[in-house]
Order: C-alpha cells, then sequence, then structure tokens
C-alpha cells in the first residue's frame, strides 16, 4: 500500500517537474537589443575594418552606438524606422546603392574561401531593430 502511493505521487509530480524545466516558449517581448543583438553581429561582421582605430572606411566607425549614429562619408547609416532607407541595410544586399555588398571583400585577394555574408536572419534581425526604432536599448 505504501509503494503504491509512492508511485502515484511520482506520477504526479514528475510531469510538473518537467514542465518547469522546459524554456518557456514564445516570449511576448520581441524587442531586438542593440546590446545583445546588432552589436555582436556588427563586431563580427564589420569591425575588422570599420572600427575607430582601425582602416575606418567612408570615415563610418561601428564600434558603438553613438558612432554609428554619426554616420560615414554619405552621412546617416541609419534611418530610424525605415530599414530600406537605411544604408547600414542597404550594404548588407548584392546591389547596393553605391559601392560594394558589405562586409566588403578583398578582389584583389583570390581566397578560396567563398565571402561570408551575413545570413537572412541576421539581416533581418538588424533591419527590424531599424524599424523598432533603432534605439539604444
Ligand atoms: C574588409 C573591410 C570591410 C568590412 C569587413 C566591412 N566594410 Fe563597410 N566599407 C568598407 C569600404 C572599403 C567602404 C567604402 C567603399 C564602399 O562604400 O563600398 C565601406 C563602406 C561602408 C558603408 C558606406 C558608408 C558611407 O557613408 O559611405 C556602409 C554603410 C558600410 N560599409 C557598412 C558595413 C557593415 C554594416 C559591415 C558589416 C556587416 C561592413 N561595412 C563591413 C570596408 C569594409
Amino acid at each position: 500500500m505504501k509503494r503504491l502511493h509512492a508511485a502515484g505521487l511520482a506520477v504526479l509530480i514528475i510531469p510538473v517537474l518537467i514542465g518547469a524545466a522546459l524554456p518557456r516558449a514564445g516570449s511576448p517581448d520581441d524587442t531586438v537589443s542593440f546590446a545583445s543583438d546588432v552589436s555582436p553581429l556588427l563586431q563580427k561582421y564589420c569591425l575588422p575594418c570599420h572600427a575607430d582605430e582601425n582602416h575606418n572606411p567612408s570615415e563610418l566607425s561601428l564600434d558603438s552606438y553613438e558612432l554609428m549614429m554619426k554616420g560615414g562619408k554619405h552621412g546617416d547609416v541609419v534611418k530610424t524606422g525605415e530599414p530600406d532607407e537605411s544604408t547600414i541595410i542597404q550594404k548588407l544586399s548584392e546591389n547596393p546603392p553605391f559601392g560594394d555588398r558589405m562586409p566588403l571583400h578583398s578582389k584583389r585577394k583570390k581566397s578560396p574561401t567563398p565571402p561570408t555574408y551575413l545570413t537572412d536572419d541576421e539581416v533581418k534581425l538588424l533591419a527590424k531593430w531599424v524599424s523598432q526604432g533603432a534605439q539604444n536599448n
């Protein structure tokens, strides 16, 4: 009788424990964060060139939110709320409005590896950040 009781309790408790351990799906807060989403992408793909104390092509530094918002040779790179109008997004597409697709790949050096462009999801994430107001969040 005692054994049966313990087994019954386990049947009740185990699903509760498993449920608590599972990550909560569908978080309602899908705000893109500059610090934890955007900045790591810039660091990975852009800072090898667009860093204040690096080559800094087109006078565009992407090391911080403030520097990014200063823009480059062609002016602002972020048009708040309008990813399609923002050069920071346009330059990631196959046919940018001027110059080359970013991250730039040296045409002179014959690299055996194909260029590493951002994935569609990564570009979408950046675009979402711009459309959500390009906040320093
Ligand atoms: C290998 C070096 C290199 C890397 C890496 C690189 N860029 Fe560039 N970038 C350049 C050069 C050179 C130019 C100027 C020529 C041109 O516009 O194509 C430029 C220009 C730009 C401009 C135009 C700025 C202006 O006002 O004229 C933007 C925007 C830009 N890059 C964004 C990015 C982003 C975003 C990344 C990362 C995803 C990135 N770049 C990675 C070399 C690089």
